[in-house]
């Protein structure tokens, strides 16, 4: 079969990856790819947004089976356009969406089918929403709506900082659109966590737990970024845990949203918080994580393909998925200065030395100009290595990293380091 993957970041060169071992294909393409994405796949340049366009690409290629990574076309109705077009796509409709691309929407879906997350409020009125943060106190929680490519939540230890975040949103429209209604949120206390699921509507198959490093400076220091390095699996959700997860979160939403009319299909990713009182789900995304993907999918022993079609067509409970009792680690680097502004088109060099047995490069933000590879992103580079052993694979992974050169190069020195501690390996840390 002929398969398009929607995208070009790291989680995309992870699919490509993936996908391109699969006996089933015959063709890959994808729009619109990058440096990395080209050794697996054609890249066409069309943007992930422009749904026509990717249509027609679909059309001209006989596409089989369209794979999407990243939220907003998903949220502008991407599957819905091409299932009307006679196409198969992997995610969830527009509709379904909803549960990534409105946070209000989905706090109704959680407060109405009992699935534990922070109490909260909305409002559309920031003079009401900065009455409700006095009364409440810090620390609090406060978020924009709609989607805000990950900068619109902030969490304040004062009330001021708080109604700052208000009036940002809702005032001064930093967010657009997004900040409009915003949801005010109790504070969570405890280790986070991902745990990202293969869906029909139906059949919930959970993947390995992961864990993802959001700040961009050592011990969780600085601003949030998209993510700075994962690990899977990830040992503060045990398999017990991981159970109760599916019980009490995962299955209750995916049958929640079958109740109320829509079909959930695709991954359904809950971003949780493992406090002292059990997991509370923090968000929900509508699609595959990234950089979690990128250490969930080097643990799939098998093709992904079938597990993909079996999303689409509701027969997820006919496929077995197997998985490597491995670790896998991956360090992103990432151009100085993001997540504020930085600069790009710096030479590149040492990937293939860092390419070794059970190592990978995703490539997250690269271009090649005259032959050249350059970095083209904050986040330039995923180095993802598997091993036996969590401690084995992040050695693995920071030696790939000691490999690969370029102007500015940062990455965080202690990925991994909350597990190793949970399993009583902070030694192993030590670089
Ligand atoms: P989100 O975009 O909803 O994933 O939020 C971004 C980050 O903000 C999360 O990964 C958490 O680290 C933090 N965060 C969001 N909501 C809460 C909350 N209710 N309590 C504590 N931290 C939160
Ligand atoms: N890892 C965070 C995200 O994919 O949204």
């Amino acid at each position: 079969m002929n398969v398009l993957i929607i995208g070009g970041g790291g989680r995309e060169h992870a699919l490509a990856w993936k996908i391109a071992q699969s006996p089933l294909v015959k063709r890959l393409y994808c729009a619109p790819g990058n440096p990395g994405i080209a050794a697996h796949a054609t890249c066409a340049p069309v943007t992930a947004t422009d749904i026509p366009g990717l249509l027609a690409l679909a059309k001209v290629h006989a596409i089989d089976l369209t794979v999407v990574g990243p939220e907003d076309p998903l949220a502008h109705g991407l599957v819905d356009q091409f299932e009307a077009a006679g196409f198969t796509a992997f995610g969830p409709s527009a509709k379904a969406a909803q549960l990534e691309a409105s946070k209000a929407f989905a706090k109704h879906i959680m407060a109405k089918y009992g699935i534990p997350t922070a109490e909260y409020a909305e409002f559309s009125n920031a003079e009401e929403a900065v009455a409700y943060v006095k009364r409440k106190g810090a620390p609090i929680v406060v978020k924009a709506d709609g989607l805000a490519a990950g900068k619109g939540v902030t969490v304040a230890s004062d009330v001021d900082a708080a109604i700052a975040a208000i009036r940002a949103a809702m005032v001064d429209h930093a967010f657009g659109q997004a900040g409009r209604r915003v949801v005010i949120e109790e504070r969570l206390v405890g280790e986070e966590a991902s745990i990202l699921a293969f869906t029909d509507g139906k059949t919930v198959v959970p993947m390995p737990p992961s864990q993802d490093h959001k700040a961009v400076f050592d011990n969780d220091e600085g601003p949030n970024t998209g993510g700075m390095g994962a690990y899977a699996p990830a040992p503060v959700v045990s398999e017990a845990l991981l159970e109760e997860i599916v019980e009490t979160v995962l299955k209750p939403c995916v049958q929640g949203m079958a109740n109320e009319g829509i079909a959930y299909r695709g991954v359904l990713y809950a971003g949780l918080m493992i406090t002292e009182s059990g997991p509370k789900v923090i968000e929900f995304n509508c699609r595959f994580g990234d950089p979690e993907t990128q250490v969930v999918l080097p643990l799939l022993q098998s093709d992904l393909v079938p597990v993909l079609a079996a999303c689409c067509d509701g027969t997820l409970d006919q496929v077995a998925l197997d998985w490597a009792p491995c670790a896998c680690a991956s360090v992103v680097m990432t151009s100085k200065g993001y997540p504020g502004p930085y600069s790009k088109g710096k030479p590149i060099e040492g990937i293939g030395a860092a390419e070794k047995e059970g190592v990978s490069v995703f490539h997250a933000g690269t271009k090649k100009t005259e032959g050249t590879l350059v970095t083209h992103g904050g986040r330039v580079l995923n180095v993802t290595a598997t091993d036996a052993t969590l401690p084995a694979a992040l050695q693995k992974a920071y030696a790939g990293v000691e490999n690969i050169t370029f102007e500015g190069a940062h990455f965080r020195r202690d990925i991994g380091r909350k597990a190793l501690e949970r399993l009583g390996m902070e030694g192993s840390a030590d670089r």
